[in-house]
């Protein structure tokens, strides 16, 4: 009989230590989720929300936005999140990777260079493989680099494509850099801000909030510190909004988002607007774990994305799983989502740790790279 190929398949991720499993979430302190800011379970969030609920009854959106699921909420919310971001118009989209496959997806063709960074997400790639163009990596955050391939490049178009917060790094793209790179080489710049939102910039809206130049993009997740699920995309440039309602095939082949997401994602924005003790509270824990890692000789990235690069997949398993017996949850991230050799613990810091649970993984994590097996 024929090997099972799909067995195979797992079979072989099993024995490069690559195999996923779905594990029930909890039951520690969560030092591995994206709820930087705690949002997911706020309670004036979720008190709006009900209200809202109560006031719309409408659940689904019952179809596209082309076809049935438009309506003035849709557009009143997307200019009001326009307007906090100080932007021309906005654009949502079912999730981040819809919104990454739809933008970067649309912005090919024949005449296109795509310039990346080497370790743009998953998402970001998949949308190169949408479109028409052609794909040039960049090595990470290396200008003189980037600048080489711009100069020699004869395509008619270029878009520049990097994160502005690196998921699973931690470290921030030199965005003042590509914002003069994109300039002088009349290039598009598509930033991802799905980590930075919330996280950084003026209020926390991102990286690119201090930035007004007409070819920036950005897209801005609602799934991550701001507690919800979807993502907008910022446009700067008057007619970008209505480019991707008609080319973004993420967002014309697809049913709209529920209302619900679109008023979380309002609701969301208001808090940390108008609650800046949100963000000053994730700065200073991220200050905090700053000095402790520093008392073990451990770098920091400076953000509250902290990777512990470990090498193997097998040593990172077995330093998560060595942490969460001690009550502290943390992933290890492994190939693809890395690069193999690079797997890691991906540790994120949150604006409610206390002082006790960042002192408990300093020290977990310290006697965890001397115990563990190499
Ligand atoms: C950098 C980056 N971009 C995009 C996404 C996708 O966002 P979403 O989870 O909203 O689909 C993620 C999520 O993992 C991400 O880390």
């Amino acid at each position: 009989m024929e090997t099972d190929r799909y067995q195979q398949s797992l079979n072989e991720l099993s024995q490069r230590e690559h195999l996923r499993r779905l594990e029930p979430f909890g039951g520690g302190v969560d030092f591995a989720s994206n709820d930087y800011l705690r949002l997911s379970c706020n309670p004036t969030i979720r008190e709006k929300l009900l209200e809202f609920l109560i006031e719309n009854p409408q659940l689904g959106a019952t179809g596209s936005r082309h076809i049935s699921g438009n309506s003035e909420f849709f557009d009143e919310s997307e200019a009001f999140i326009a307007k906090t971001l100080g932007v021309h118009s906005t654009l949502f989209f079912g999730s981040g990777y819809l919104a990454n496959l739809g933008v970067i997806g649309s912005l090919g063709g024949p005449d296109t260079t795509f310039f990346s960074d080497e370790r743009n997400h998953a998402s970001l790639i998949d949308g190169f493989r949408l479109a028409k163009g052609h794909l040039t990596i960049f090595s990470h955050n290396d200008m003189e680099h980037l600048e080489a391939l711009l100069k020699g490049s004869q395509c008619k178009h270029r878009v520049i494509v990097t994160e502005s917060l690196f998921s699973m790094d931690g470290d921030q793209a030199p965005l003042a850099d590509l914002c003069g790179l994109a300039r002088e080489y009349g290039a598009t710049l598509v930033l991802d801000e799905a980590h930075a939102t919330g996280t950084l910039g003026s209020q926390g809206l991102g990286l690119s909030h201090e930035y007004s130049s007409e070819h920036l993009i950005s897209i801005h997740t609602c799934g991550k510190a701001l507690g919800g699920y979807g993502a907008f995309v910022c446009c700067r440039r008057s007619h970008m909004r209505e480019f991707l309602i008609n080319r973004a095939r993420s967002f014309i082949f697809t049913t709209a988002p529920p209302p619900l997401l679109i008023a979380q994602a309002r609701f969301a924005l208001d808090e940390i607007t108008s609650n800046p003790i949100h963000l000053r509270n994730l700065h200073d824990r991220i200050e905090r774990s700053q000095r402790l890692f520093e008392g073990i000789g451990l770098p920091h990235s400076g953000s509250a994305i902290l990777p512990v690069i470990v090498g193997s997949s097998k040593r990172a398993l077995v330093l998560a799983e060595s942490l969460r017996s001690q009550g502290l949850l943390v992933k290890a991230i492994r190939y693809p989502s890395v690069p193999e050799g690079a797997a890691r613990l991906r540790i994120t810091l949150s604006s409610a740790h206390t002082d006790e649970e960042l002192q408990a993984l300093t020290w977990a994590l310290e006697k965890g790279q001397l115990d563990a097996p190499r």
